[in-house]
C-alpha cells in the first residue's frame, strides 16, 4: 500500500485533483482520488456552460454530485470558474438582435450567474477562480481582450469578485492564470492585483494554473514568481498543475519513454522542493487530473499519448509520485 499525498503533505498544503464525473463511476478511480486528495476541483462542470447553459436555466446536476461527492469524502472543494472566455455560451455577451450586449445587460447576467452558483455552494465551496485567464501582458493595460473586456473594459473584473463575494462573504476568491511564472505576465497580473486590493475589492489570492512543460520553465522562474506574489499579502495556490512530456507538436509515444519518466520526475522533484520552500504561502496544490488517462494533453494540442501527472492510465504510480514523495526532506 502506497503513502497518501494528502498525507505526505499534512501540515504543508491541501493535495488536490481536478476530475470528471465519470469517475466517479468506477471504484478504482474513485479510491485514488479519495486516497490521494483532500481538495477536488470539478474539472468542467462548474463553467457557466455547464451552469447556465441557456439565459435563466439552470443546470446542477452533474456540478451537484462532483461537489457532494467531495463533501462525502471529507474533502475541500475548489470552485472553478465564473468569468471566463471560454466555455461561456455566447448569449452572455450578445442583445436580442445579436450585437454585443450593453454593460448593464452584461452586468446583470453576470450578478445573476454568480449569485446563483456561488450561493448554492455557500459553506461547500471554500475558494472560487472568480475570473480565469484575463491577462494578456502584450496589451498596455496587460488586459486580454475577450468580449467581457470589448464590453466593459477592466471594470468586469471588479464585478465579477464583488459579486462573488456578495454571494459568499467566507469564500476565498481568485484570480487564476497559466505561465504566471512568465515576467512580463507575472508583473501585469500583479499590476492588476494591485490596481484591484488599491480600490478595496475583495480579492484573496493568485491561483498559479502550472501547466508545466518537460523542458520549461526553470525552477528558479517558479521560485521568483511564488516569492514576488508573495509582496501583494494574498493567498496562493497551484490550480492546475501537470509537466507535458512532449517539447513538440509532432512527436508522439505509444509508451512513456523511461528517460522522459525520470526527467519528469527529476522536475516533479525540483518544483515540490519550490513549493516546499514557500509552504507558509501556498494553501493548495492541485493537479489538473487524477491520473494520464484523462488528462486534458491527450486532446491538446494534438490528439496523442500524455503522461502528464503522478499516475498513469492504469492508475499505478510513476517515477514523478515516488520522487516527491521520496524526495520530501523529513522535518
Ligand atoms: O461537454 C461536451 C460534450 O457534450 C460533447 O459531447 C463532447 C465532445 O467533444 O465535448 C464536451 O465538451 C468538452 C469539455 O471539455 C467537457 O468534457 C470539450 O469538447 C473540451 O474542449 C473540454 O475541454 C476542457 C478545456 O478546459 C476546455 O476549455 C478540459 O476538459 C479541461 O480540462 C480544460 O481545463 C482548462 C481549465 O479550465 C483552465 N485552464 C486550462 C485548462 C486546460 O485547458
Amino acid at each position: 500500500d502506497i503513502p497518501s499525498l494528502k498525507d505526505v503533505f499534512t501540515g504543508d498544503f491541501l493535495f488536490g485533483a481536478a476530475f470528471e464525473n465519470f469517475e466517479l463511476i468506477e471504484a478504482a478511480d474513485r479510491q485514488l482520488l479519495t486516497k490521494h486528495f483532500n481538495s477536488l476541483t470539478p474539472g468542467n462542470v462548474l463553467k457557466w456552460d455547464s451552469t447556465q447553459p441557456q439565459e435563466g436555466e439552470f443546470n446542477f446536476e452533474p456540478s451537484d454530485q462532483a461537489v457532494q461527492f467531495a463533501l462525502d469524502n471529507g474533502q475541500q472543494v475548489r470552485g472553478h470558474t465564473l468569468v471566463w472566455h471560454n466555455q461561456t455560451p455566447d448569449w452572455v455577451f450578445r442583445d436580442s438582435n445579436g450585437n454585443l450586449a450593453s454593460k448593464q445587460l452584461l452586468y446583470q447576467r453576470m450578478e445573476a450567474h454568480i449569485n446563483e452558483v456561488v450561493g448554492r455552494y455557500k459553506g461547500k465551496i471554500y475558494a472560487w477562480d472568480v475570473v480565469n485567464e484575463v491577462i494578456d501582458a502584450s496589451q498596455p493595460d496587460g488586459l486580454l481582450r475577450s468580449l467581457w473586456y470589448q464590453i466593459a473594459g477592466e471594470e468586469y473584473i471588479e464585478k465579477a469578485f464583488e459579486y462573488a463575494h456578495a454571494a459568499d462573504p467566507d469564500a476565498l476568491l481568485f484570480i487564476n492564470d497559466y505561465n504566471t511564472h512568465e515576467s512580463a505576465k507575472s508583473q501585469a497580473l500583479y499590476n492588476l492585483i494591485s490596481r484591484l486590493k488599491a480600490k478595496g475589492i475583495p480579492v484573496h489570492g493568485v491561483g498559479h494554473q502550472t501547466h508545466l512543460k518537460i523542458n520549461y520553465p526553470t525552477m528558479s522562474e517558479i521560485d521568483s514568481s511564488i516569492a514576488k506574489f508573495a509582496a501583494l499579502n494574498i493567498k496562493q495556490e497551484i490550480t492546475e498543475l501537470d509537466i507535458d512530456i512532449y517539447s513538440d507538436d509532432s512527436t508522439k509515444y505509444d509508451t512513456l519513454p523511461d528517460n522522459l519518466a525520470q526527467t519528469q520526475a527529476t522536475r516533479y522533484k525540483q518544483l515540490f522542493d519550490v513549493l516546499l520552500k514557500h509552504k507558509d504561502k501556498i494553501d493548495n496544490v492541485t493537479v489538473w487530473g487524477k491520473d494520464d488517462g484523462n488528462s486534458w494533453l491527450r486532446s491538446f494540442p494534438v490528439n496523442r499519448n500524455n503522461w502528464p501527472l503522478l499516475f498513469d492510465e492504469r492508475l499505478q504510480s510513476k517515477p514523478a509520485y515516488w520522487a516527491i514523495v521520496n524526495g520530501k526532506p523529513t522535518q
